[in-house]
């Protein structure tokens, strides 16, 4: 029998607002619009549940949070309930002032978004004008002595920056770095025939991160994150459906992961209609994919069920419409052509759709 664990992590998605429009975002193709956003007094009372139910760390993720007028208000709450909590952000709207309250309400750390090494390519993929944005944020988390943590999504469009980005990323004075190889939900699906790295980047990449880490050991480190397509095996996603962290959507519904909104035959329930710990402990949503009994063949018998719990469920019902097959990613898995079909197509060069409220397929 499973005895589910409380969570350790919130995702609190304050808000799908962003100045950014980043063609591998994760968030879903239907954006939430701001008058479907919950408010100030909701976001306290999840943070509160959520510290209750024993949430110990808490992401302050969007779309971009800054967009939220209420943001310290809620960050001081969740930090005198003891938790840790995280800004993530594209670090536009980031001020020194604000930035300097965000710290006196207990802040501890920040995470910073980077799409390029450069002004011109990275403001391309982020179809703004940020990356100086970003270089002035990153200074100012540092001038107010605060972990720093970059993350860079990667793909076809600038896996030939990626030494680029890695000294961009000592230039800031990231304490860690996070290079990620896109996985493909929402946007980022939508935009997979453009954004699929080629096996020759992938090749060229591994020493470069390999030589950087030894390089930086102890002053910066980086976090490699597999292209999982070209993979043998799935990524243990979430490290377990509904084990470790939930997600509150922007409207208030709660996700056993951030993409789970991509299975629609989820029953989703929404924390202005239901507690929070009866939600994680009770839901059928959470429930749907917790521990083993809901495997098949392969993953039900397979010696690895225990290392990769089956792989990603939102994955699997994106590729097959099963949200319960095995990830086709996984070599044993039956599907696993649809993943070498994808591998195997010619590269063109499409144009990004870049993420826009108003575009939605
Ligand atoms: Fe993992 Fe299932 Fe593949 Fe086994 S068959 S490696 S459990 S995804
Ligand atoms: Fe949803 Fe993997 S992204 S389970």
């Amino acid at each position: 029998m499973d005895v589910t664990e409380p969570p350790l992590g919130l995702l609190a998605e304050l808000t799908h607002r962003c100045p950014l429009h980043c063609p591998y975002c994760s968030n879903p193709l239907e954006l939430l619009a701001r008058d479907a956003e919950l408010g100030t007094v909701d976001w306290l009372s999840i943070l509160t549940q959520a510290r209750d139910l024993g949430v110990l760390q808490v992401h302050m993720s969007g779309g971009e949070p800054l967009a939220r007028p209420d943001l310290p208000r809620l960050v001081e709450h969740a930090t005198g309930l003891g938790c840790y909590v995280n800004l993530v952000t594209s670090g536009l709207g980031l001020t020194d002032a604000r930035l300097a309250d965000l710290a006196r309400r207990g802040i501890a750390h920040v995470q910073l978004s980077v799409q390029g090494a450069d002004a011109e390519r990275a403001d391309r993929l982020a179809g703004a004008k940020a990356f100086h944005h970003k270089v002035r944020a990153a200074a100012l988390v540092k001038a107010h002595d605060l972990p720093l943590s970059v993350n860079a999504v990667l793909h076809r469009r600038n896996h030939d920056q990626l030494a680029g980005i890695i000294a961009l990323a000592e230039e800031m004075g990231a304490d860690r770095l996070e290079l990620a190889n896109t996985q493909y939900y929402g946007w980022a699906l939508r935009n997979r025939d453009a954004l699929m790295p080629t096996p020759d980047q992938l090749a060229a990449a591994e020493p470069i991160v390999r030589a950087a880490a030894e390089r930086l050991r102890g002053r910066m480190e980086i976090i490699y994150v597999v292209a999982d397509y070209y993979e043998p095996y799935p990524k243990p996603c979430m490290y377990g459906w509904g084990a470790r962290q939930l997600t509150v959507a922007p409207n208030g519904d709660v996700l056993p992961c951030p993409a789970a909104t991509a299975i629609t035959t989820l029953d989703l329930d929404n924390v202005t209609e239901r507690p929070l710990a009866e939600i994680w402990y009770d839901s059928s949503s959470f429930n749907a994919y917790r521990g083993e009994d809901w495997m098949r063949e392969p993953c039900r018998t397979c010696d690895r069920r225990g290392l990769d719990h089956g792989g990603c469920r939102c994955q699997a019902f994106l590729l097959t419409g099963d949200a319960a097959a095995t990830d086709p990613v996984c070599s044993r898995s039956p599907d696993r052509g649809a993943v070498d079909l994808v591998l195997a197509a010619p590269r063109t060069e499409p144009a990004l759709v870049m993420r826009h409220p108003e575009v939605t397929r």
